[in-house]
């Protein structure tokens, strides 16, 4: 119990301001909660919440070529890597312990359109990363991106007809994304989108390709976020996207939405759901899990990491400290798993306490 009190603190009489602080008298305090801090054995003992490399996901941005990395200026640190390079970094993700990677394509330009028609490719970036990085280390989790943006020519994650994004267009368009995505071998369609009804239709649309394995990690509460902004860098969308993705991503004002959100795409037949972007958005992690008790991760946003990573290359605090700090927040506010660019440098960080 921690509120109310037991019994009521009788009241302290105020210390002689005349002595020096070496000579102040004893507080007479029952309760004196530093003691469960006083070395750092107790306060392993006490801890409430653990960071493992079992709770965090490395999302991944691809390109074509061989052999390639392409830094990503807004996100120092986070290259885009070519297909025969993310397989290495999925054997990496796996000695490390890292249970899954997130795929995120860099399409060539010159390969979307307004149909968004490579999304439906077998043999896109994404479909072959799939087959290459399962074939190598088929024991890593996969998990691939259902949403058009990295594929139209507009940027926008649905059919865009004039300056509306179409909601059931669009859903059928994800439904044959998802299954192509399935077909590659991804373990987990991770549909980002929020169009109304996608996760119950991509549920449907696997099963009925006995696809009934595949497990559906929704993005149920994601907010129209100025923080995606370095990643739409990383996947060449900041150059294309006209107008905001506000008419389908949530308003960062609203938490009772978010409830709803959730408890739709649950009843669709979410198995996780996910809440993005992270550290702003720890009321709405917690009331999440607090309400639904399901698996839920949370998505630690490519602005998080830039401002973080910003922050420490000019000194003004200690990157390290701040990577870990943030990640033990959202477990504490009850995130299962964490996406974050910092997987890998987390993970070794915390082989390195260990
Ligand atoms: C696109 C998508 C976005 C992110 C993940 N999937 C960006 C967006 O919605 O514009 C953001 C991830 C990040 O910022 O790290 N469907």
């Amino acid at each position: 119990m921690t509120w109310p009190l037991p019994q009521r603190p009788k009241r302290q009489t105020a210390p002689k301001q005349t002595a020096s602080a070496g000579a102040a008298p004893k507080l007479d305090l029952t309760q004196r909660l530093r003691r469960n801090r006083k070395a750092d054995w107790t306060r392993r003992l006490v801890c409430e919440n653990t960071l493992s490399t079992a709770d965090l996901i490395w999302p991944v941005f691809l390109c074509e070529g061989e052999n390639t990395r392409q830094p990503v200026a807004s996100m120092p640190g986070v290259e885009r890597l070519s297909i025969d390079l993310s397989v290495r970094a999925a054997v990496e993700a796996a000695e490390l312990g890292i249970p899954a990677l997130a795929l995120f394509p860099f399409t060539d330009p010159g390969l979307r359109n307004e149909q968004a028609s490579e999304a439906l490719n077998p043999q896109n970036l994404v479909c072959r990363a799939c087959r290459a990085i399962k074939s190598e280390v088929p024991n890593l989790g996969l998990i691939t991106d259902v949403a058009l943006d990295p594929y139209t020519s507009h940027g926008h994650d649905g059919i865009l007809r004039g300056e509306k994004i179409l909601n059931d267009e669009t859903v059928f368009v994800l439904v044959k994304q998802a299954l192509n995505q399935a077909r590659a071998g991804a373990d987990i369609i991770a549909p980002s989108d929020m169009m109304d009804g996608r996760v119950g239709a991509i549920r449907a649309g696997l099963d009925a390709e006995n696809f009934e394995d595949v497990q559906i990690l929704s993005y149920a509460a994601k907010y129209a976020s100025a923080f995606y902004g370095p990643f739409r860098d990383a996947v060449g969308t900041n150059a294309t996207l006209i107008g905001d993705k506000r008419s389908y991503q949530m308003d960062p004002a609203n938490s009772n939405e978010a409830l709803r959100e959730v408890a739709l795409d649950i009843v669709e037949g979410a198995d996780i759901v996910m809440v993005k972007p992270g550290l702003p958005y720890l009321d709405i992690l917690f009331r999440v899990k607090e309400r639904f008790g399901v698996p839920t991760f949370a998505y630690q946003v490519s602005g998080e990491y830039a401002m973080i990573m910003a922050a420490a290359e000019l000194g003004f605090i200690d990157g390290g400290n701040a990577m870990l700090e943030s990640l033990i927040c959202l477990k504490r506010a009850g995130a299962d798993a964490i996406l974050t660019y910092f997987a890998p440098r987390a993970a070794r960080k915390l082989r390195e306490k260990a």
